[in-house]
């Protein structure tokens, strides 16, 4: 009775936060084993526009789980210090309680070793940056200038890319939140081809996905779902959602949830009346072809891009050695995009590495695609993969991606 009591409360302390509590620190303490120099870190503030959500930002949270707004992070080989801003009574009325640096219990509730109010941050930074020589800092981080123009002869280095190599391979935990996700995302498609028919506005058919997922317990989607229908499958970024969909259209969705603070992303294409045309069915089957082949190719030490063997050039190979457009030429100028790219907290997860060389732990996309303006056909076929030792996983090879599977699926 006790082990299934502490099995519960084990899991309920992972369900209410994701991660457990000791893997924020043991990011920062294997962070800080790669420093040479004082990394300054400033969490997101709190917007001022009271309609707007805040969200932090995606590198202070991968560091600390902390959810608050207007905190700061300094972190050095020797020391982890996290400050917080004072308590404004005023905006609490609005926003709600924040935690201050003198709370009773701050330190076990933040995690980090010391905790200290705003007001130390300054003389904090010039004492640390006495016996340092490089300083790391976010690239775009606008609030990190006043420090930086204390350190002007230091070193200064990406803190982005510092933290990227960590980011880069997901952890056991990790990589169990990316998989519920991408289950989860996967029942969200399933139930929108049941739901499809000519006719929907394409804002229903997001409705339908985004209500899957929420009814499954994830808090937000991780991009706005794109669902373009005919001429909007060529759109890449296509948002609004607003068109009336027709019969004989295909219908593009791009639509990943994000549960637990982890991303996914997931695209599939599909006919609205649940049979394809003959040419949307050519088109489809390179597009898949395409993605079949790059997957194939997945495994540790493979290049993502850059000349070929890499997935980007496989699949690019393929395109333009299969199908024509109407003009007799390859297809494949119209892909027009990357073919991957990392997910984790962020559904662009960072890497630090330009040519992405494939390692054990990372979770990428493969979503190769074709656009033909001159025939309102778009397709792209998307999958979330976890690279293996020896290959990959696909996360959402629960969602069906031949043609005739799709068939069976829409509108039934
Ligand atoms: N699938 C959405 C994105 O890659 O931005």
């Amino acid at each position: 009775m006790r082990l299934v009591l502490s099995l519960l409360l084990c899991m309920s302390a992972l369900l209410a936060d994701g991660i457990p509590r000791e893997e924020y620190k043991n990011r920062r303490t294997q962070l800080r084993k790669s420093l040479d120099g004082v990394m300054v870190l400033f969490g997101a503030e709190e917007p001022e526009d009271l309609h707007v959500s805040f969200f932090e930002e995606s590198n202070f949270l991968y560091l600390s789980g902390w959810r608050e707004p207007g905190a700061v992070m300094m972190l050095t080989p020797k020391e982890e210090i996290l400050f917080l801003p004072p308590r404004n009574q005023h905006t609490e009325t609005f926003t709600g309680h924040k935690t201050s640096a003198d709370d009773p219990g701050v330190i076990q509730k933040t995690g980090f070793d010391k905790v200290l109010p705003y007001a130390a941050i300054e003389s904090t930074f010039l004492k640390l940056i006495e016996t340092s020589s490089r300083l790391y800092t976010l690239a775009d981080d606008r609030q990190a200038q006043k420090l930086k123009s204390f350190a002007v002869l230091h070193e200064s280095s990406d803190a982005g890319k510092a933290i990227a190599a960590l980011r880069m391979i997901k952890s056991p935990a990790e990589i169990e939140l990316i998989t519920k996700t991408t289950e989860i995302s996967v029942q969200a498609h399933l139930a929108a081809w049941k739901a499809l028919k000519s006719g929907m506005y394409e804002y229903q058919v997001a409705a339908v996905m985004t209500n899957a997922y929420f009814e499954r317990g994830c808090e937000r989607s991780a991009y706005a779902p794109i669902v373009g229908s005919g001429p909007n499958s060529i759109v890449l970024h296509y948002m609004s959602n607003h068109r009336r969909i027709d019969s004989g259209e295909v219908v593009l969705m791009d639509v990943g949830a994000e549960c637990s603070d982890y991303a996914t992303d997931i695209t599939r294409t599909v006919p609205a009346n649940g049979k394809f045309t003959d040419r949307q069915r050519e088109i489809y089957n390179i597009v898949l072809g395409a993605q079949k082949a790059a997957i194939a190719a997945i495994k540790p030490g493979v290049r993502v891009r850059g000349e070929a063997p890499s997935l980007q050039q496989i699949a690019r190979d393929y395109i333009n050695t299969h199908g024509k457009d109407l003009h007799g030429d390859s297809l494949g100028k119209y892909f027009t995009h990357g073919l991957s790219h990392h997910v984790g907290l962020d559904v662009h997860d960072p890497s630090n590495d330009p040519n992405d060389t494939l390692r054990p732990g990372m979770i990428i996309t493969i979503e190769p695609g074709v656009y033909i303006p001159e025939e309102n056909i778009g397709v792209r076929i998307e999958d979330t993969l976890l690279v293996t030792e020896n290959g990959s996983k696909n996360l959402s090879g629960g969602l069906p991606r031949e043609a005739a599977e799709i068939e069976k699926l829409v509108g039934k």
